[in-house]
């Protein structure tokens, strides 16, 4: 970035968010879910993105009113919590979601508290935001417990604390009984960031909404649901907290193209989350296959999984790739020297990623 523009200086020298885009390699790098949607689907989102597209002179739903009335419908029915159009929130990826929060709940003389290592944009998000950001580390294998995160959030006062369940990029869940804690510790707002929530078995913390005011559980399309490239997120937390973040949301910001396809894939949950136990499946192959290797693998509740460790990962990264597989280096993040990471693919996604892993180890030329 040039340092001749005005550019705030807090901003000075950060990086922007940036894994690599290699199309043309097998990519397990950005946790996406590998199965694209059906024939069907496909056929029924290009129907309803035609309706649409005759009305795309108006602007779209402001509230996003159906929308969120499907999305309240599927965390009903995914997590036992009644929950109606006035609880849930949604926009453009969670990542704009949690956005909003730390415009509506952080800024200029506010914290936001994580416990690292732990998902990349929060940090970013707090800088873009305005608001301090103070991360605490993770304990043995990547857990937060309860004790510790009580005694961060008395430490540091936070006006957004992040917990991520399950975390990325450890793949390690943390229990409702942690998120109680701290949500009893804290004066400010508690974010469950659960992107990866329909890959594990743990209860969701929507199932605490009730008792906590200032909870907040944000989800995503872009995971289980295979729709990143649609960029459709969403929250459920109370009313209040809904209406606190229609103050800071652009005007129309959900495009009546996005309303219609997340509502496509809404009315089709059934076929998009049965591939749920697909990606499982290769996820645990992989957890065991490259244990066999001689490699540790982390337990992971996810969709992905980190490896290693590597005497030099960028090397390794670098190695992988020449053999057309795409992984994450994030070796360079603080308690992750030594890690890759890498997403469950299609079962012949994943044999490549096994195979190249298995001919590096023995050294066999790309
Ligand atoms: C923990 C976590 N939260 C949020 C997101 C953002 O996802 P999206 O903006 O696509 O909903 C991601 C994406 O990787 C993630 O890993």
């Amino acid at each position: 970035m040039s340092t001749a523009l005005p550019v705030r200086a807090d901003l000075v020298g950060k990086t922007p968010y940036g894994a690599p885009q290699v199309t043309d390699a097998v990519q397990l790098n950005v946790n996406e879910n590998p199965h694209g949607p059906s024939p069907a689907l496909v056929a029924a989102m290009a129907q309803a993105v035609a309706e649409v597209a005759g009305t795309l002179n108006r602007y779209p739903d402001r509230e996003a009113l159906a929308l969120r009335g499907d999305l309240a419908a599927y965390l009903s029915a995914r997590t036992g919590v009644a929950l109606g159009v006035p609880q849930v929130w949604a926009a453009n990826g969670s990542n704009e979601v949690l956005q909003q929060v730390l415009q509506a709940f952080g800024g200029p003389g506010r914290l936001a508290l994580g416990f690292e290592p732990s998902y990349s944009m929060h940090p970013l998000l707090a800088a873009g935001t305005n608001t301090g950001w103070v991360a605490e580390l993770r304990g043995p294998g990547f857990t937060v417990s309860a004790e510790a995160a009580v005694a961060a959030v008395e430490r540091h006062a936070p006006a957004v604390t992040f917990l991520t369940t399950p975390n990325n990029p450890t793949g390690t869940a943390t229990s409702l009984d942690v998120v109680r804690a701290v949500c009893e510790a804290s004066a400010g707002m508690v974010v469950v960031d659960e992107a990866y929530a329909e890959f594990s078995a743990l209860p969701s913390a929507a199932t605490l909404l009730a008792d906590h005011p200032r909870l907040l559980v944000s989800r995503t399309m872009s995971k289980a649901f295979a729709l990143a490239g649609a960029r459709v997120g969403y929250l459920a937390a109370s009313a209040d907290v809904v209406d606190a973040l229609r103050l800071v949301r652009l005007p129309y910001h959900l495009s009546a193209v996005t309303q219609v396809v997340a509502r496509t894939a809404l009315a089709h949950t059934a076929e998009l989350l049965g591939t749920v136990e697909q990606v499982k499946t290769q996820r645990d192959r992989i957890a065991t296959e490259l244990r066999a290797l001689g490699l540790t693998v982390v337990p992971t509740e996810s969709n992905f999984a980190l490896f290693g460790p590597w005497p030099d990962p960028a090397a390794t990264w670098q190695a992988l790739l020449d053999r057309g597989v795409l992984v994450r280096d994030l070796s360079s993040t603080p308690g992750l020297a030594g890690w890759l990471r890498v997403n469950a693919g299609t079962e012949t996604e994943t044999t490549r990623l096994i195979d190249a892993v298995s001919d590096l180890l023995r050294g066999d030329p790309p």
